[in-house]
């Protein structure tokens, strides 16, 4: 019998800070969640262990700060990134519109072979507030830009609930070992 092979993978999450980045890791992670705000400084990395078909794979996820006080992650950092997360709350404009500097700074800083096909991916987080209603950008508005960006796919979650966090996780997983 062939033994599973194992590989670890590189995923960084940015986005704008409370936008939930360790909420959604926390969720995937521990099956945990904290209403406090506490702002990650610099930046720290959770494992977990994902089996796909006959592989297993270990995710190394790296939170963000997403506070520019506590942003100082040069390109050593960035660097041998196998998927990056970008993380938006769909109640708020400007962490959506904010999404256009991180996905630049990424391409810069972690300087992919082919930024075309870097295996990113979109979260637009937080969809349970207020059951929906104070909701200002829309799936729609989502789905355009991540289509405007090369097909990056796109899930929708509440890092509250736990709505959708397993499965875009796993959708990070293979897109990571699918580049790898
Ligand atoms: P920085 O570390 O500053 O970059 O912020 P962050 O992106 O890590 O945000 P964090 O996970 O700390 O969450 C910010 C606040 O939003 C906290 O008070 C969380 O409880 C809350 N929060 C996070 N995710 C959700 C969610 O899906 N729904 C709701 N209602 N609140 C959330
Ligand atoms: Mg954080």
């Amino acid at each position: 019998m062939e033994m599973p092979r194992r590989a670890l993978l590189k995923v960084i999450v940015l986005g704008d800070s409370g936008v939930g980045k360790t909420s959604l890791m926390n969720q995937y992670v521990y099956k945990k969640f904290s209403q406090q705000y506490k702002a990650t400084i610099g930046a720290d990395f959770v494992t977990k262990e994902v089996q796909i078909d006959a592989k297993l794979v270990t995710l190394q996820i790296w939170d963000t700060a997403g506070q520019e006080r506590f942003q100082s992650l040069g390109s050593a950092f960035y660097r041998g990134a196998d998927c990056c997360v970008l993380v938006y709350d769909v109640n708020i404009q400007k962490s959506f519109e904010i999404l256009n500097n991180w996905h630049k700074e990424f391409v810069k800083q972690a300087d992919p072979v082919d930024p075309e096909a870097f295996p990113f991916i979109l979260f637009g987080n937080k969809i349970d507030v207020d059951g929906g209603s104070s909701r200002v950008v829309s799936e729609k508005t989502a789905r355009e830009w991540c289509a405007s960006r090369g097909d990056i796919p796109y899930f929708e979650t509440s890092a509250k609930e736990g709505y959708n966090v397993h499965e875009a996780f796993l959708c990070v997983a293979k897109m990571a070992l699918a580049g790898e």
